[in-house]
């Protein structure tokens, strides 16, 4: 049967044969260069007021918002899987938005309110907290809207209010996602200034003005909102190279941790961000990007599990610490049942 070989292929690759680690289960495992565990997931929560209501949010099939007692509830169940942190995101009523999203400075507001529940019904997992102003404003921006323009200072120093209240609320985290100049340093003063030396700023360094955040804004309900863009803030798709400066800067400012946002489009980033500056180096595996595998899941084109270990294997090789995501509970069940991949 077996002839002569077509091909010589050892005279070709010189005797090296890359499959030989490939061969068995065992050998694939050996050589495994990234591994998973739920210790890298942070699962985010979208939150709304009332109790004992859940919500579907129908651009994200599976995700519900929670009112405050529910997702106290979820924080539980998180902490039992092993994820160590979970980030909130209040869907607050029409009602209470207005133009400058006062509604983020009551010490009492629906952030503030779920942590203070998250901790007390799992004290052991880690809050962390959204400054932003979006879910607060009637038209849906990340800041202070005058006269068409995004005024900077102003909504600086509304956030670092924001930030010391919600770290008076039990927040371990504060994390920035506005893009605005000069917040990092801001909310460390202000952060410092309160007493609040123990609590973090993990910053969303690089976030893009990206068509991924669709879903998102359904589940908060600013969608139907947001007049215009974000890319006055945001940052734009094609600059890698400014994402870098902007990462800079925030660490400078006192970043403990930074974020590249959407995740999976910008993986570029991560390794260049982890690369140039060794921080814990986070991804946002957005809104957009979970509804995109979950279409693809409920079409039939993809396997569930394998598409989002996959894409959890590409962060991690990229450099992410860690993935925010909204499969984190899925993933963590996955991996105490067993997922060798
Ligand atoms: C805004 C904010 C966004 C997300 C979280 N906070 C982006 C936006 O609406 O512009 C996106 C999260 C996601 O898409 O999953 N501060």
């Amino acid at each position: 049967m077996a002839g002569k070989p077509v091909i010589d292929v050892d005279a070709i690759t010189g005797g090296r044969r890359f499959r030989r680690n490939r061969r068995f289960d065992w050998t694939r495992r050996m050589v495994r260069e990234t591994r998973l565990s739920a210790d890298n997931l942070v699962w985010p929560l979208f939150v709304i007021e009332g109790r004992n209501r859940r919500e579907p949010i129908a651009a994200m099939p599976g995700v519900e918002r929670l009112s405050v007692d529910l997702a106290a509830e979820a924080a539980r169940r998180a902490a039992d899987l092993g994820i160590p942190a979970v980030a909130t995101f209040p869907h607050v009523p029409l009602a209470r938005r207005d133009a400058r999203g006062s509604e983020i400075l009551k010490a009492g507001n629906l952030i503030n309110a779920a942590t203070k529940a998250i901790k007390k019904a799992a004290p052991d997992i880690g809050v962390i907290t959204d400054v932003a102003l979006d879910p607060f404003t009637s038209h849906g921006h990340d800041g202070i809207l005058v006269d068409g323009v995004i005024r900077n200072d102003e909504t600086v120093a509304q956030l670092a209010k924001a930030a010391v209240m919600q770290a008076d609320a039990g927040a371990d985290i504060i994390a920035p996602s506005d893009m605005m100049d000069g917040r990092v340093g801001a909310i460390r003063a202000a952060l410092d200034a309160a007493g609040h030396k123990e609590v973090a700023i993990l910053s969303y360094a690089t976030k893009f003005a990206s068509a991924f955040y669709g879903p998102y804004r359904e589940a908060i309900g600013t969608g139907g909102l947001l007049k215009g863009d974000k890319k006055t803030y945001y940052l734009d798709p094609a600059n890698a190279r400014e994402a870098l400066r902007e990462t800079a800067q925030d660490i400078a400012e006192g970043a403990d941790m930074v974020m590249v946002k959407p995740g999976m489009p910008y993986l570029d980033i991560v390794a260049a961000v982890k690369r140039e500056f060794g921080l814990p180096t986070f991804a946002y595996q957005v809104s957009g990007e979970y509804s995109m595998l979950m279409a693809g899941v409920e079409k039939g084109f993809l396997e569930e599990q394998r598409a989002v270990m996959e894409a959890m294997l590409a962060f991690a090789r990229a450099g992410c610490d860690g993935v925010f995501t909204y499969f984190a509970p899925k993933i963590a069940q996955w991996l105490a049942a067993g997922w060798k991949g």
